[in-house]
Formats: structure tokens, C-alpha cells, sequence
């Protein structure tokens, strides 16, 4: 995708024999545009943990370039030991998103298949190259079979203006390309649908306003930033036609852990009789569970998230943080939630659409039955 006409991905390497690792940092976006070097396992682990990336995809993508980056740094000596604690550090980043686990479980993988200390880091480079080729198709392809729902929606309004109300940032930075809730909205409107999203600021971290804004922004697509707490009134007054959001993690009865906020969407949707469609990568379905409620580790964050607000001040075009909350109030930080899957009304994967449901994932994915 593209940022101010230049193209763009949001993770890469560039050089042959020890490339170099470049992400974009998501957080002086939408003011600044800065590019960062993950030059070290240390750097990548602190990116991932400290939310310089996200995004389920991405997240996955970084763990990947993580290991590549521990081979670089590995001993002669216990090599392969410091790669199983390079895994461990990168695990530990983050606890929602299992596409992050899916990984490293790779990249453990390919390092039970290394024999000599001289193959490690190219081992971990093809890995990690592979799986981010892999991501970028997978959410084309989520693009490709969410447009088919869009146009169907479309075709209902008579051509008329699809509003789509999406959550928290799934787009291309969540991804590596194009996104999962986002692509099939950039489909749509390059294939001539008119669509417009109404995007959900997203507190605490405001993903919504500050990414998805921006990159719908970039792309030309018509937006309209709303507080979190705007989509059931816009729903009871017919101003919503779709609910679209990505998954951190999605277990194979299709309930889904998404940012905080989602259920009560999901909620609102479900009795204005709107459809709520959540876009994901196989990579995001973690096929071992299948109680959300009980299996999935909601990540808790700090506090400090919601007692700060980031932004830019108009006065001077300087970045900084203020104080929200009184000095001495506590405040609690979780950062996702469980939309169970009788709320939810499809899943769009790179495989097509399925109903949340395990013969509907089973289905599209027979190989994990
Ligand atoms: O905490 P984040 O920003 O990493 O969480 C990401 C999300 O929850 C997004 O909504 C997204 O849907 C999942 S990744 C495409």
C-alpha cells in the first residue's frame, strides 16, 4: 500500500548476505512517518512488546525476523540453546495474538532441522522471508473473497453508499500488506463500490483514530472517526450496514478475541440485525482450542495507556503526552475481549467464507480435522 504515493510495506529486509530488518513505527503515526531499524533480537522483542507493531499478522511476521536476528547473534558455542531462549523472550512479548506463537513454533521448527552453526542465520532468513510472503497472499486473498460479500451488500443498497464500521486498526500496518479487516474495503472501493467507514477511535491506545484513519486516508477511501461509544446509535438509526473487524486469535468454534470493544459491537449488531463479519488469516485461527472464554490469555497492559493521551499539539506541531485521569486514580488496562461465535456471522479467510462454527472452519480447512 502506499504513504504519500510511495509504496510501502510494513515489515522488510534489504541486502543479500546479512539483511538488514526495517519495520515502520506505528507510534508517532498519523503526525510523523518514521522507519525503524530492528538491528537486534533485543530491538525486535522491545518493537513487539512496546507496541512500536502490531497487529496479529505483523506480530507474527516480527516474531519471525526476531529469530532471524537471534541467529545472527548467536555463540558459536550453545547456539542452539540461545535460539530456544531467543524463542522463549519472543513469546513472552505478547500473549493474545497466537499468529505470534504459530511463528516461533515455525521457526523452532526449522531449527530442529539445522545441523551446522554455519547454515543457523540463513535457515531463519528463508523462514521468515517465507512466512511473510505467505501473510501478504493470505490477506490478498482475504481482499478477493470479502469483496464478493461487499458487492452482494452493495447490490442490496442499489449501488447506494455501503457503510462499513470497522474497529481498532486491521489494516495493512496490522498486517504486512493490504490487512484482513481492511482489505476487502480496499478491494471494493479500487473495483469502483462506493464505501465509506465509520472508524472507531479505539481507546486506550486509539489504534482506530490514529492508524485505520490514516491509512483510509492515504488510500483516498471516505471515513468518518467516531468516539467508541457511537456505533449502537449509528446502528439503531440504520447508519451501519456492516460490522468488519479483525481477530488476534480465533479458535476452531469461532469465537473470537479481538481489542476491547469488539463485544460490545458485536452486541449492538447483533440486535439491530446487522451483519458482523470478522476477517482472518488462518494464521490467526488457533486450531488446539476451542473455549475462548477459557483458553485464550487476554493480555492486561499498563496502566499508563489509559491515564495518557498521545497526540500532537496544535500550537507547535510538537508530539506529547498528557495526563487524562486524576494523579491518584487507579485504572485497568485490558486490551482484548471474546466475541462468542453465536454473535459473529462469518469468517473471512483466504479460503472464502465460512460460518463461525467448526464444521464451518473445518470446511475451509480440512487438513486440521
Ligand atoms: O493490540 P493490537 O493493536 O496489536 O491489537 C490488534 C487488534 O486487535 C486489531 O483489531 C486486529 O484486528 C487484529 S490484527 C489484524
Amino acid at each position: 500500500m502506499k504513504i504519500n504515493g510511495k509504496p510501502y510495506t510494513s515489515i522488510w529486509d534489504e541486502g543479500e548476505t546479512s539483511p538488514r530488518v526495517y519495520i515502520i513505527d506505528q507510534r508517532p503515526l498519523p503526525h510523523r512517518f518514521e522507519v525503524e531499524e530492528l538491528d537486534s533480537l533485543e530491538s525486535c522483542a522491545t518493537a513487539i512488546r512496546e507496541m512500536h507493531l502490531r497487529g496479529a499478522p505483523l506480530i507474527g511476521v516480527a516474531a519471525a525476523y526476531g529469530m532471524y536476528l537471534a541467529a545472527r547473534e548467536a555463540p558459536l558455542k550453545n547456539w542452539r540453546e540461545h535460539m530456544l531462549q531467543a524463542a522463549q523472550q519472543l513469546l513472552n512479548t505478547r500473549p493474545t495474538a497466537v499468529d505470534l506463537t504459530k511463528a516461533i513454533e515455525q521457526q523452532k521448527q526449522v531449527l530442529t532441522q539445522v545441523k551446522n552453526f554455519s547454515n543457523l542465520v540463513s535457515a531463519h532468513l528463508a523462514k521468515a522471508r517465507e512466512i511473510r510472503k505467505q501473510s501478504i497472499e493470505q490477506c490478498r486473498r482475504i481482499g478477493k473473497h470479502g469483496l464478493s460479500l461487499l458487492r452482494k451488500l452493495s447490490a442490496k443498497k442499489k449501488g447506494q453508499t455501503l457503510n462499513i464500521l470497522t474497529h481498532c486498526n486491521a489494516g495493512w500496518l496490522a498486517c504486512v500488506d493490504y490487512g484482513t479487516a481492511l482489505a476487502p474495503i480496499y478491494a471494493a472501493f479500487d473495483s469502483g463500490l462506493k464505501v465509506h467507514v465509520w472508524v472507531d477511535e479505539t481507546r486506550p491506545r486509539n489504534q482506530g483514530a490514529r492508524l485505520t484513519a490514516f491509512e483510509l486516508g492515504q488510500h483516498g477511501i471516505p471515513h468518518t472517526v467516531i468516539a467508541d461509544n457511537t456505533g449502537g446509535h449509528l446502528m439503531q438509526h440504520g447508519m451501519v450496514d456492516l460490522v468488519l473487524v479483525g481477530s488476534d486469535r480465533t479458535t476452531r468454534t469461532g469465537d473470537v478475541a479481538n481489542k476491547i470493544g469488539t463485544y460490545l459491537k458485536a452486541l449492538a449488531a447483533y440486535d439491530n440485525h446487522i451483519p458482523f463479519y470478522v476477517a482472518l488469516p488462518a494464521s490467526s485461527i488457533d486450531f488446539s482450542i476451542t473455549d475462548g472464554f477459557r483458553q485464550i490469555p487476554i493480555e492486561e497492559r499498563s496502566e499508563s495507556e489509559i491515564h495518557y493521551l498521545q497526540g500532537k499539539n496544535p500550537g507547535n506541531g510538537q508530539l506529547q503526552s498528557i495526563r487524562l485521569t486524576p494523579d491518584l486514580s487507579p485504572a485497568s488496562n485490558f486490551s482484548f475481549d471474546l466475541t462468542p461465535a453465536r454473535l459473529v456471522t462469518g469468517l473471512i479467510t483466504e479460503r472464502g467464507i465460512c460460518t463461525a462454527s467448526e464444521k464451518g472452519i473445518l470446511k475451509l480447512f480440512p487438513e486440521k480435522n
